[in-house]
């Protein structure tokens, strides 16, 4: 889906815009008056030490969990109290920290049910173009998009991490998301992956796709983001270009003061 065309006078579209998201887990603040804006075709970063919040604040967005405070809004249309499926269907997918895949399918299967039920979603509502197409054949074409095309007939169970990882971020894409938020998904990647991966990042926010990016290596984060969020103990504690945060005392405390210094 393209980005909609700018109004003279204002700013890009934002895609997604979180304002002021507070979560509490008992005696856990988790999430403490967070915001950030993605814009459409851009990469934004979330990053922060393990335990500051960040796959809370992805189910907050996905509906998977209810805020104690704040908003969230998909294309400028508040959905704070909308079930998880109707955000779907505007156009919000994710991929999970932990793996979330159907282990006894081959991994061409796992993406054609994601073809097959995003088409179902649709149903009713306005088709796609590429509907017209066998969901074989377009499921065939997202395992080549994510650079796994010769293992469309592995099973799952006996692909590397990294592989696996890219499966889902294929089913994810099913859906022909405006936003897709990745939870972590370099990890386990070779570098010949992380490779493929950097550069469909890339080429998703080129064609207008607003991505929301959770990842620990730094390397990644800096070659492909636009803007980032540092979150440490639920608090926004930084946010800027991935240079201006990197520079940041208190992003650079953070870091320090936790095991994920060593990653
Ligand atoms: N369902 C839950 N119940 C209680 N505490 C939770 C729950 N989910 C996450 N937490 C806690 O909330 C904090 C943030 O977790 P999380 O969002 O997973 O962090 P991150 O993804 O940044 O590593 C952690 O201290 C975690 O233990
Ligand atoms: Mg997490």
């Amino acid at each position: 889906m393209q980005a909609s065309p700018e109004a003279p006078g204002s700013g890009p579209e934002i895609a997604l815009e979180v304002e002021e998201i507070s979560v509490r887990f008992g005696g856990l603040q988790a999430l403490q008056d967070v915001s950030l804006e993605v814009p459409a075709g851009t990469v934004c970063g979330l990053v922060g030490p393990n335990g500051a919040g960040k796959t809370t604040l992805f189910d907050v967005i996905t509906g998977l969990l209810e805020p104690d405070r704040g908003r969230v809004r998909v294309g400028g249309v508040d959905v704070t109290s909308l079930p998880a499926h109707r955000r779907a269907k505007m156009g919000l997918s994710r991929t999970f920290q932990r793996l979330e895949l159907f282990w006894s399918l081959s991994a061409g299967d796992n993406v054609k049910v994601g073809v097959e039920a995003s088409r179902a979603r649709r149903r009713g509502g306005s088709a796609h173009p590429d509907d017209a197409a066998h969901p074989e054949s377009t499921a065939r074409m997202l395992m080549d998009r994510v650079g796994l095309g010769d293992l469309a007939e592995a099973a799952v169970d006996c692909l590397t991490t990294g592989s696996a990882r890219l499966v889902e971020l294929a089913r994810a894409l099913a859906v022909q998301p405006r936003i897709i938020l990745l939870d972590e998904p370099g990890s386990g990647l070779d570098s010949a992956e992380r490779a493929v991966l950097a550069d469909l990042l890339r080429d998703l926010a080129a064609s207008g796709t607003a991505v929301l990016l959770v990842e620990h290596d730094v390397d990644l984060v800096m070659r492909t983001c636009e803007h980032v969020t540092v979150l440490d103990f639920g608090k926004v504690i930084a946010s800027g270009t991935p240079h201006e945060v990197r520079s940041s005392p208190a992003v650079q405390a953070a870091y320090l003061g936790s095991s994920e210094a060593s990653r």
